[in-house]
């Protein structure tokens, strides 16, 4: 349908009151002015659920979700936006734009691939619940160890060696075999007659976030190659776009707050059946943009917990410096050489299984003892080689802290001045860089925790548009370091006349793009100590520009003390005069 109008939904949202709606799937009690409850999207004792009848917004501070009723609708009934749109659409009677006749036809042949591969699912279990347990398969389950549990919660299957058996059952009941092959279930042989893809292997059906179905992995039961076949690529299962088991894992992944990525689908079963509910699979490859913003959704903490093999260090280190572009917080678990975490928890278990993860390290060591080992770190020229590699990841580091932790770790490790480490640094240029660089500087530093003054200030503005018009006059979006922060700003100094309070759940529409509903609610919601209004819009805006004087000091400094060393004239005049009016200017 692509994207709804703003209007409509702020039509829906003006006919349905978010307390009303909430209260159908929780008991709110009243707490003063707001309404309370234990969150429904994680366990709890004591309720931290927060719903605001004034704002029409929910928060919950012990995971963090929030938003607007559209979102509550989204997160508790697992549905898309679109589809939560449509639902309170139809409470209220609000009437949608008309579908248009070609995304409607994507959007049939979508739910219907869904339940193909649903009815297919279940054809490969029921084949593998039936047979023998002295038949082939069910010895090689036995033997990797699977128990009854753990192969129905992932839907385990068995394709056996019939050419059509799947196609012929999924004919019976109607399914066309055009269909079918869109699904990816069939091949296409000769003279175009269509036969089952899956033959002779165990069958793991791969689900998304959703619990659906989306494509299948099969793997033979001896030495015989290739060791699985996948499915191909078709409207729902797109490579590198999930990650397998996050929809089992994904309750353990917030209770525990990181995740374990492991590289194959009986790792994660194997996992999951000893207690690590936690585990997830990038199923083989490298990890890809789209599976890190995925799982960024429930964790930023990853524990990488690949094949003890070559092939399993290079691709860690691989899919490392992606995690830390997107700005996750990595370690890399080693197990025994020759393990894998399926074959390792079932030779060792899980206590020696939870040491391993605790004593992962952090990425920085990991990857500089690798290539300790593979240089000798006396030599200057081996020493400048490691260094260059250090750097290639460093670099990536989004928090200026962490970075300049590293620099120093880095330096002491090597015996290398820390100058020489940073001047290194700076000739790496990547794209991001090269953008800050001819821009505001202030911009490096994206990633950056929202300061107390920037988020006391910004909910000062969301809760009066007369403080947008003080706070416009003295700074600009860019003076705020928090990403999310410097979005939510330039929108509000975008509002023109307009009086009171901002329409909380109508900017979370407006601004669904840029900025995740949960970090405004949260804004909004939290329990800040403002009692004189006026001081605090005066302090605040005094620490941020005390804040940004001092970091731009800092950062002339830094590459003034590189300029000096390096005997670079012009440079070193240019900062210096920068030094200078900085500090002459007040604030
Ligand atoms: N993989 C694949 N195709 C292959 C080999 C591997 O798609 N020919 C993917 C699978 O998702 C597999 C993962 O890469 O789960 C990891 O591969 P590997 O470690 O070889 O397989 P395991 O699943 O660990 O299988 P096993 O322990 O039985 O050898
Ligand atoms: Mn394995």
């Amino acid at each position: 349908m692509g994207k709804i109008p703003e209007n409509i939904l702020n039509e829906i949202q003006d006919k349905c009151d978010i307390v009303e709606i909430i209260s159908g799937y929780i008991s709110l009690k009243p707490a003063g002015r707001n309404f309370k409850a234990c969150c429904p999207f994680h366990h709890e004792k004591t309720p931290s659920f927060v719903v605001s009848p004034d704002k029409q917004i929910y928060h919950c501070f012990g995971c963090n979700s929030g938003g607007n009723v559209f979102n509550f609708i989204k997160e508790y009934e697992k549905m898309d936006f679109i589809d939560a749109v449509k639902m309170l659409a139809e409470k209220t009677g609000v009437k949608l734009p008309e579908y248009r006749k070609s995304d409607d036809q994507d959007a049939s042949i979508v739910s219907t691939i869904y339940s193909v591969n649903d009815v297919a699912a279940n054809y490969y279990s029921n084949i593998l619940e039936k047979i023998s347990p002295s038949s082939e398969p069910r010895k090689y389950i036995l033997k990797r160890g699977l128990d009854a549990a753990i192969i129905k919660k992932f839907r385990l299957g068995f394709a056996d060696s019939s050419w059509k058996g799947l196609l012929d059952y999924l004919a019976s009941r109607g399914i066309k075999q055009d269909t079918i092959f869109q699904a990816g279930l069939v091949t296409k042989g000769k003279e175009n007659s269509y036969y089952d893809l899956f033959r002779n292997r165990i069958v793991f059906p791969i689900f998304d976030v959703r619990d659906r179905v989306i494509g299948f992995g099969a793997r033979v039961m001896d030495e015989t190659l290739p060791k699985y076949i996948n499915s191909p690529e078709t409207a729902v299962y797109k490579k590198g776009q999930h990650l397998y088991g996050l929809n089992i894992a994904k309750a353990g992944i917030k209770e525990r707050n990181f995740a374990i990525i492991t590289e194959g689908y009986l790792d994660v079963m194997t996992c999951h059946q000893y207690g690590a509910n936690n585990a997830i699979a990038s199923l083989g490859t490298a990890l890809t943009t789209d599976q890190v913003r995925l799982l960024k959704r429930y964790t930023h903490n990853v524990v990488m917990l690949y094949d003890s093999d070559q092939a399993g260090e290079m691709a860690s280190i691989r899919g490392l410096d992606l995690l830390l572009e997107e700005g996750m917080n990595v370690k890399i678990a080693a197990l025994e050489k020759g393990h894998d975490p399926d074959s390792f928890l079932r030779k060792f278990g899980k206590e020696k299984f939870d040491v391993a993860i605790k004593r992962s390290k952090s990425l920085f060591t990991y990857k500089l003892d690798i290539l300790n080992a593979r240089f000798d770190s006396k030599e200057p020229e081996s020493k400048a080689e490691i260094i260059k590699e250090m750097l290639s990841t460093i670099h990536r580091v989004k928090n200026a802290i962490v970075k300049a932790e590293y620099i120093k770790l880095l330096s002491q490790e090597l015996s290398v001045k820390e100058d020489a480490v940073w001047e290194e640094l700076k000739k790496i240029k990547t794209h991001s860089d090269r953008r800050t660089e001819s821009g505001d500087r202030r911009n490096i530093c994206q990633a950056v925790d929202m300061s107390p003054a920037e988020k006391i200030l910004a909910r000062l503005m969301l809760e009066d548009i007369n403080i947008v018009k003080i706070v416009r006059d003295e700074l600009k979006p860019s003076d705020f370091r928090n990403h999310d922060i410097r979005n939510i700003i330039e929108m509000l100094f975008s509002i023109d006349s307009q009086d009171g309070a901002i329409d909380i759940r109508r900017l979370m529409n407006s601004m669904s793009e840029s900025v995740p509903q949960n970090v405004i609610s949260r804004i909004v919601n939290e329990d800040m100590d403002i009692k004189d209004k006026e001081k605090n819009v005066c302090d605040c805006i005094m620490t941020i520009k005390k804040e940004n004087r001092s970091m731009l000091l800092k950062d002339i400094q830094n590459r003034l003390s590189v300029a000096q060393k390096s005997g670079y004239e012009e440079e070193e005049k240019k900062l210096l005069e920068e030094f200078n009016e900085l500090i002459k200017r007040r604030f």
